[in-house]
């Protein structure tokens, strides 16, 4: 089964985007939640349609004149539907696209039929490519959402003639067997942009300020500029050189022009793009004109392996000057598209896309090894509360995502906190609906109603603690902005699940917590960075940069525990409790405001000793990528994966994305760069471990008529997956349990298939907004028994947290598939 799960879901890598119209009443509270709806440079997705002369469409079955040819003709009034008369052809239905000739390719876009029905509307589908019609591989698979708008799939450049998708279900329900389609689109588009941090740049000149450097800073406000001051400016040809210390597989060439708000002058019109080896002699990738506006130029060429290249400028767009200037300058990688270099397992691998029918903005691991994900109210977007959800269901064994509203607990569950409970239940509180309690049951796959909050909060932190109980502060994002117009200040509270009641901690004081973010109360108690602790403590790791101990007895205690080294203020950081035992917590990137400012790529270590004892802080060096918005996860080996991010926060945008995940090693300190997602996961991505060892990462976006809306997920094999040849590892397997229910401090005896040299503990993640105060880990060193191994579950739950884990079993570094164990705080 495992062997069936991998070649379903890593049949290749891939990327999906998908559009739909803002229904206009939001767009006055996305302007005024978040400054901007839209991202407007640079956009990632700008795959387009190949055009479709000569193209042929094949299914394998038609109704009447509804015949396949139909999705190519240009009409959307037109479909290409399945036969049911005289006689109903069951599902699966297949279409295949004929190009008639090979063509690099990078996306799929299906558009359902437009008229008032939706029958036939694709759900569960799998999406193919093939050069000869023979030999398939599969670049996508999931389930679309049952509506007319136009689904876009984007995967790994790959050349092929032959496309195909595979319906398995209806998006309307599983009850009617049709297919149809009124348009297919195949897209192509640029590569992904290279890594940039090993580029020494040049310019023909700079005036003092315009460095060539600030055209690869990803800040899009800062640029190149040639001399504008002082006489005899120097003239065209100019010329901005790069060199990339390395030949790399090149595809493509980005320009981003200086944006409008700071004038037009500069803006180059005549160019060649060069590159070399040596320096002496340049060869043409690509010449041409760019016209004179502020948009982002992108030029694709057929790959080129050079280690220098440069724009030879020839004329300024409006004939104003002499002057040359760019804002940013990117390389494509075009390695998916050369046979020379595959992309390294060494670096680990992604999946194919996994298309889903929701943009996954929230996402919990379940004890049954399914992901729960949700949006809003909409797949799509999000509005003010109006009592319904959206959720997904993702299977890692089937590849299979199935979609419910949810609508009994009257929770739009938008921006909320989440923990996983002592039982393995997942509770989430308040977002849009900004008082309300829902918790999630995994055996009867049921969203029930909790008590509401004391306080109304939207993008609290919230935390289970070491007796069961949950805890939560801040979250003024919604329900009013705490110490304003009346709103309290959002202290703390409890939950105790088996009362089904919170209680106020006016004591666990919310002041603490403050971060200076330039948008005021509205931001500055978001996100907190929360750990249940021994005693029934928690600890408060950021992202402001004073971090707390909240002591949970009588009203509550607020401590402070110092300052987080030299780092700032970290809003949209991470940090991640990679040894619970050791009190070891990782903390990564971040801003000093939420949103239209730089990321840093600082990195931390915070150790914790008893509650509310002494923390120390040891700053690493910092990471490879300065990120806000990423996501990151502790692996069963100890090291922690950071995926996504942006260099420059900016909500709903996929500018200055960093697709390039960073693996860190507490053994060494330092992170190493993995291979590159095809998708950026910016503002409203997750992360979560899954219980293969392998990692989720999804979403971003939910900003309706945007660029940036991702309906889907990869997923991420790292490198211990794989051996050094790049085969897949031999995993050891965990053959028994002694007990799937345990008791802190509890022995468990394991059999193994074949010897192991370590075991771990990982509790099961919940993920949103950048902040999984679920998950951490445990090391476990076992003793050997005449059938294999007894490992000792520590005897504070403090540690060990009540709730559902995965235990894995190590051998060389590889881990095996995790055993979901339920660990239970000593009863009181
Ligand atoms: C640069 O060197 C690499 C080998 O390191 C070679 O494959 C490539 O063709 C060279 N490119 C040019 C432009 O000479």
């Amino acid at each position: 089964m495992l062997a069936s799960t991998y070649s379903l879901i890593f049949a290749l890598f891939s990327v999906t985007v998908d559009c739909s119209p803002l229904p206009k009443a939001l767009v006055p509270r996305l302007q005024q939640l978040d400054g901007e709806t839209v991202p407007d440079r640079f956009a990632f997705n700008d795959a387009v349609p190949l055009a479709r002369t000569g193209w042929t469409a094949v299914a394998d079955s038609i109704q009447g004149g509804d015949v396949a040819n139909r999705v190519l003709d240009g009409n959307a009034n037109t479909l290409w539907h399945s036969e049911y008369t005289p006689a109903l052809k069951a599902l699966p239905h297949t279409i295949t696209i004929d190009m008639k000739k090979n063509n690099w390719i990078n996306g799929f876009a299906y558009l359902p039929r437009q008229d008032s029905s939706n029958n036939g509307n694709i759900g569960q589908h799998t999406i193919q490519v093939s050069k000869d019609n023979t030999n398939w591989q599969q670049v996508a698979l999931g389930t679309y959402g049952n509506t007319k708008l136009e689904k876009k799939t984007l995967f790994s450049s790959v050349q092929a003639r032959y496309v195909r998708i595979t319906a398995y279900t209806e998006a309307q329900g599983t009850n009617l067997a049709y297919t149809s389609a009124a348009e297919i689109n195949i897209l192509s588009g640029p590569d992904p942009i290279l890594p940039r941090d090993t580029w020494k740049v040049s310019a023909d000149s700079a005036q003092a300020g315009n460095a060539a450097d600030l055209a690869i800073d990803g800040d899009v406000d800062t640029k190149w500029h040639t001399p504008f001051t002082g006489g005899n400016l120097p003239g065209y040809p100019h010329t901005f050189t790069i060199d990339q210390g390395a030949v790399t597989a090149v595809s493509g060439f980005s320009y981003l022009p200086r944006p409008d708000a700071s004038g037009p002058n500069g803006r180059v019109g005549k160019y060649i793009i060069q590159y070399t080896n040596n320096t002496n002699t340049w060869a043409d990738a690509a010449s041409g004109t760019w016209v004179d506006d502020s948009n982002p130029k992108t030029v694709t060429f057929p790959v080129h392996w050079a280690r220098y290249w440069r724009l030879r400028a020839l004329s300024e767009a409006g004939n104003r000057g002499p002057w040359a200037s760019a804002a940013e300058i990117n390389l494509h990688d075009g390695s998916s598209k050369g046979v020379k270099t595959p992309l390294p397992a060494s670096l680990g691998q992604w999946s194919e896309t996994i298309d889903f029918p929701i943009v996954p903005v929230a996402a919990a691991v379940l004890s049954n090894g399914k992901v729960v994900t949700w949006s809003a109210q909409w797949a799509d977007s999000f509005g003010g509360g109006t009592g319904q959800t959206q959720t997904a269901i993702f299977d890692p064994a089937t590849g299979k995502v199935s979609q419910k509203i949810v609508t009994n607990t009257k929770h739009d569950m938008f921006c909320p906190g989440i923990s996983m409970t002592a039982d393995g239940k997942v509770v989430v509180t308040g977002g849009n609906d900004a008082a309300k309690t829902s918790i999630y049951t995994v055996a009867s796959d049921a969203w029930a109603s909790g008590a509401n909050m004391q306080i109304k909060r939207g993008y609290q932190g919230q935390a289970t603690l070491s007796d069961g109980r949950i805890f939560t502060i801040g979250g003024s994002w919604s329900g009013g902005y705490g110490g304003q117009d009346g709103t309290p200040f959002k202290n703390g509270e409890i939950y105790s699940p088996g009362a089904n009641k919170w209680t106020l901690l006016p004591g666990a004081n919310v002041k603490k917590i403050l971060t200076q973010d330039a948008q005021g109360p509205f931001r500055t108690d978001n996100h907190a960075w929360l750990f249940g602790w021994k005693g029934g403590f928690a600890f408060q790791a950021g992202p402001s940069k004073q971090m707390n101990w909240f002591d949970m007895r009588g009203d509550g205690v607020t401590t402070s525990a110092g300052n987080r080294g030299d780092d700032n203020d970290a809003m949209n950081g991470n940090a991640i409790m990679y040894d619970a035992v050791a009190g070891k917590i990782l903390t990564i990137g971040g801003a000093k405001d939420y949103q239209e400012t730089t990321a840093t790529a600082n990195a931390h270590i915070i150790t914790l000793g008893g509650q509310g004892g002494a923390v120390s802080v040891t700053k690493l060096t910092s990471m490879k990528y300065a990120r806000s918005f990423a996501n990151s996860v502790v692996l069963p080996d100890g090291k922690v994966l950071i995926m996504g991010g942006q260099h420059f926060a900016k909500p709903f945008s996929d500018d200055t994305a960093v697709l390039y995940p960073e693996l860190w090693d507490p053994a060494t300190g330092k992170f190493t760069v993995m291979n590159p997602a095809n998708n950026p996961r910016n503002y409203h991505s997750v992360g979560v471990l899954l219980p293969d060892g392998t990692v989720f990462s999804g979403g971003g976006g939910l900003c309706g008529s945007c660029t940036s809306n991702h309906f889907d997920a990869e997923v991420f094999r790292p490198p211990y997956l794989f051996t050094a040849s790049g085969a897949l590892a031999t995993r050891p397997t965990i053959t028994k349990v002694s007990a799937t229910t345990v008791t802190v401090g509890d022995k468990i005896q394991i059999t193994t298939g074949g010897t192991v040299t370590s075991f771990s503990l990982i509790r099961m993640g919940s993920a949103t907004h950048s902040i999984n105060t679920d998950q951490r880990r445990i090391p476990l060193t076992p003793t050997k028994t005449a059938s294999g191994y007894q490992i000792t579950v520590p005897g504070d739950s403090g540690i060990a947290l009540p709730g559902s884990w995965m235990l894995f079993a190590i051998q060389n570094g590889v881990p095996s598939v995790a055993k979901t164990i339920l660990i239970k705080a000593k009863p009181i």
